[in-house]
């Protein structure tokens, strides 16, 4: 069973987004799947993706003027500080299972479904296009 069964009704109508959730999404399911030092890479390229996504969600809100800026950057930074942690307790041998099983995938899905919709939702009627 996959941590993430991903689909198009879970598009927020920004494309740049939904082709990084996309992706974000098989990179949690390829996490939930392996372990040891495949699991570490793959994390660090997870990682990698989300700082390089979460700056194309941050230059759009300050493109658009969104008014949450500040709290949907800071749960950006909050994560990322989350993620590094894993990594280090996985490096050092803990496979964490329940995190990349449930934690991470229920983490995008909430993401997805409140600060991302929302954002979404104003930079479109902002008139962004990408
Ligand atoms: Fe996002
Ligand atoms: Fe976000």
């Amino acid at each position: 069973m996959l941590a993430i069964e991903w689909h198009d009704g879970l598009n927020v109508g920004v494309a740049f987004m939904d082709e990084d959730h996309a992706e974000a999404a098989a990179l949690i399911n390829a996490l939930a799947t392996s372990s040891g030092p495949e699991r570490a890479a793959t994390l660090e390229t997870f990682i990698a993706h989300c700082r390089e996504h979460f700056a194309r969600e941050e230059a759009m809100m300050e493109k658009t003027g969104f008014f949450a800026h500040g709290c949907h950057q800071g749960e950006h930074v909050r994560v990322l500080a989350e993620l590094e942690g894993v990594l280090a307790r996985l490096k050092g041998g803990d496979e964490q299972d329940g995190y990349f099983a449930q934690a991470l995938p229920q983490w995008l899905m909430n993401h997805r479904n409140t600060m991302d919709f929302v954002t979404a939702e104003f930079a479109r009627a902002a008139g962004f296009t990408g």
